[in-house]
């Protein structure tokens, strides 16, 4: 289900017990049986009692040094109290769980999940009166045909990473609704409310914004769903008018009220429109890592620290790569203004050809636009980051996941980010067919850093075949905070600066610019980052420190973004 505060809710979070089992011997002891010696004789291998606790929501690799690096099975218990009411369902919720998560309800499989970054729910239909207990075992190993797959550039944080929830709904609910204005109308709103549940069909539902003067009535069809369209005149939101009004929404059982903005984004010719104006993307990417000390980030005080930054920067847009990041970050971006560039994390090496791929992308993509769909700062659904190979398996899955995306959602912009762009003779092609099914060009390029090495973005020309927005979704280069050096020194702030001073020049002359989008707010750890001295496990291309210390590049873009 949608929009979980809104709803009746009891908070799991909190202290849980924790095993540690780097072995997986726990699958063969059966731990979700809970058995426990009766006497002194009898032969359990196991035991919750005595075992140290893992805050919820948290990863479980920054809480206690014997799981810093750990890669493998923890597994988690609670209990909770309840009492059966009559007419009323019960619902176990997770904000998200990194990787592989398995849930137990006193003893009995409830269900499993894949996937770290996105939201899931199982219904408790055996909830026992008095104290229940949950187990979940929970396994962040990689995985050759995950998503992401074997290699990425981010810390692998593992554990119950979000907040987990018990809702209690009436036993006909609202599970699911879509209010937003059409793609071109700045009056209409259209959309539908979902029911689950036995007296789903043939309900009225009713839709009040009362800022608007609308209290619209619909009713499902058979089978629960109730389209709605209507026109109202909402001051639309943007990064100067960031207006959110109450949408309330009831059944006969039910009322669910969550805080609703409307805006128009749509690309014509090679430009991108916000509300029917010319928008230029002043971006920043930013990975889900707690500020000023290591671990995920997961509350509404660390994505204010973020977005704050990303503000101070001059910034209209974050790009949440290369995952859904927590609601909190998406909630509070929409409430300062600034709008979101939501992504998959189809990252670099996926096992495209694995029979299990098109189906696991499309669950997850589902449960993305499920969680955000009503949240109008999210303006682009991102389906990949830097697919390497053009292989048939690749283009084929990618095209048919954009195709998907279109049907789940119209409102939206789609890209898919590439980074197989040719350069030779100071010339930047820009090639992948890939860019014909998406709405935006989005690219990569570390010109100065990478390829080529302390080249000049300044002196490259761009060739681009296609008549579409471009957003150079990545640039920069790595420098360790109070390293000063010279200009020609790798590492140090001035070689930093001096590459966005150059890649400011050369935006000036990329054709159909649309944005761009730097890599990125602060540093962030990744374990793959060896070089001692500079990098000590941390990716260093943040324009911040870890702790928000500014360094030099961090002006050069400010003085960019206060000019465009
Ligand atoms: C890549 C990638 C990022 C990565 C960055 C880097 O292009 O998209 O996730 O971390 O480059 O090398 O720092």
């Amino acid at each position: 289900m949608t929009n979980i505060s809104g709803r009746q809710v009891v908070s799991l979070n909190g202290s849980w017990k924790a095993l540690i089992d780097p072995t997986g011997t726990g699958d063969w002891l059966r731990i979700w049986e809970e058995r426990t010696p009766v006497s002194k004789t009898d032969f359990v291998e196991y035991s919750f009692t005595g075992t140290p606790e893992l805050h919820v929501p948290g990863d479980f690799n920054t809480q206690r040094p014997e799981y810093t690096y750990l890669e493998g099975t923890v597994w988690y218990k609670q209990t909770f109290s309840y009492t059966r009411k009559k007419d009323k369902r019960l619902f176990l919720y997770f904000g998200a769980v990194n990787y592989l998560a398995d849930v137990y309800l006193n003893g009995k499989h409830l269900g499993a999940h894949e996937g770290g970054f996105t939201p899931f729910q199982f219904e408790l239909t055996d909830v026992q009166e008095g104290i229940n207990s949950i187990i979940v075992r929970v396994n962040n190993t990689r995985q050759k045909n995950g998503l992401p797959a074997l290699s990425y550039d981010w810390f692998n944080y593992g554990g119950i990473t979000r907040e987990v929830s018990l809702v209690e709904t009436a036993s006909t609910y609202i599970n699911d609704y879509l209010v937003q204005l059409t793609k071109h109308s700045d009056h209409e709103i259209a959309g539908w409310v979902k029911l689950d549940g036995g007296n789903a069909g043939n309900q009225e539902v009713k839709v009040s914004i009362p800022e608007l003067k609308i209290s619209y009535r619909t009713k499902t069809n058979d089978s629960g769903m109730a389209l709605l369209r209507f026109n109202a005149r909402p001051v639309r939101w943007s990064p100067d008018t960031p207006r959110l009004y109450n949408v309330i929404i009831s059944s006969v059982s039910d009322t669910v009220t969550e805080r609703i903005g409307f805006r128009n984004i749509a690309v014509s010719g090679t430009d991108i429109l916000l509300n029917g104006r010319k928008l230029f993307i002043k971006g920043v990417n930013i990975h889900e890592e707690r500020p000023f000390k290591a671990g995920k980030a997961n509350t509404e005080a660390d994505a204010r620290v973020l977005l704050s930054w990303a503000k101070e920067l001059g910034c209209n847009m974050v790009r949440l790569s290369h995952y859904p990041h927590n609601e909190y970050m998406v909630k509070l971006a929409e409430e300062m203004g600034i709008m979101v560039w939501d992504e998959l994390p189809v990252y670099q090496h996926i096992a495209f050809a694995d029979t299990s791929m098109p189906g696991k992308m499309e669950l997850m993509l589902r449960e993305m636009i499920k969680r955000d769909r009503n949240r109008c700062a999210v303006i682009i659904w991102s389906l990949s980051n830097e697919t390497y190979s053009f292989t048939p398996s690749r283009d084929k899955a990618l095209i048919e996941l954009l195709g998907k995306c279109r049907m789940l959602d119209t409102t939206r912009l789609n890209t898919v980010v590439i980074n197989n762009q040719g350069y030779s003779n100071n010339m930047f092609h820009v090639h992948d067919s890939l860019y014909k099914y998406a709405d935006i060009i989005s690219l990569n390029e570390y010109i100065g850093w990478y390829v080529p090495w302390q080249g000049k973005p300044e002196d490259v020309k761009w060739e681009i075949n296609y008549k579409k927005p471009v957003i150079i979704s990545e640039f920069g280069g790595e420098a360790k905070y109070g390293n000063a050096g010279d200009v020609a020194d790798s590492w140090s702030e001035d070689y930093q600066a001096k590459i966005y001073r150059e890649q400011v020049v050369m935006f000036r002359r990329v054709p159909q610019l649309a944005g761009v989008c730097a890599w990125l707010l602060v540093d962030y750890r990744s374990m793959g980052r060896m070089r001692p001295g500079y990098q000590d496990g941390y990716n260093r291309k943040g324009l911040l420190s870890e702790y928000g210390e500014r360094k030099r590049a961090w002006y050069v873009l400010r003085g960019y973004y206060d000019e465009k």
